[in-house]
């Protein structure tokens, strides 16, 4: 069965909210946490949504099968740098759809003049791991006791990121400050 990525219209706000509201039910991979606020999120996606139109602040796609969303992933854009989400339905994921949503991310944010593409993820998301090191996603920083959850617990996250611009001049070599 082939997969479809398209922009996410208004007309999808709901399997959107619902999707999400699925992944968060699960509990252990999405930062999202069940119940979800629906009436915030509705507004943030919507905003997202229309958004796209600028072509460079964010984009919002969806995946497809026969008619049935069954993956998103949102990309929101800031001084250069692209932050992104995602998530597969159960029942869908390890069957390249992730893939295919990245890879259309990615040329997205190419298109759009963004130099870097930034997420986190939990420490024991081994198949988004896989996935986003696949595109040549880098491990940049584990950030301990990170995020409060709603049971109160801290969790431990891991940021990667991928540099798009590698022809931009870096920072100049300086000395280092002598020790006072
Ligand atoms: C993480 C997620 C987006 C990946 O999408 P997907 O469609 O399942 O991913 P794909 O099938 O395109 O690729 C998965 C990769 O992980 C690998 N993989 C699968 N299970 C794995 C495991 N337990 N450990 C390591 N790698 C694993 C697959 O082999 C594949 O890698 P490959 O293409 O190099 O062979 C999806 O599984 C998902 O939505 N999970 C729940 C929500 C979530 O975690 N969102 C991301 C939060 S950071």
């Amino acid at each position: 069965m082939a997969v479809t990525i398209r922009r996410a219209t208004l007309d999808d706000l709901d399997d959107l909210l619902d999707l999400r509201e699925a992944v968060a039910g699960e509990g252990v991979w999405i930062g999202a946490q069940v119940p979800l606020d629906r009436d915030g999120d509705r507004a943030r996606h919507l905003h997202t949504i229309e958004q796209q139109e600028d072509g460079t602040s964010a984009v919002f796609l969806v995946a497809e099968l026969e008619g049935v969303m069954v993956g998103s992933l949102s990309m929101h854009a800031r001084i250069g740098i692209a932050g992104l989400g995602m998530q597969i339905a159960d029942g869908h994921r390890g069957q390249g759809i992730g893939a295919a949503l990245v890879a259309a991310g990615i040329e997205w944010a190419r298109e759009a003049g963004v130099h870097k593409v930034e997420l986190e993820h939990w420490p024991w998301n081994h198949r988004a791991r896989a996935l986003y090191e696949r595109f040549g996603f880098v491990e940049e920083g584990y950030r301990r006791r990170q995020y409060r959850r709603k049971d109160g617990s801290l969790w431990d996250s891991v940021v990667m990121g991928l540099v798009l611009d590698e022809d931009a001049p870096g920072h100049e070599e300086r000395a280092a400050e002598p020790p006072i």
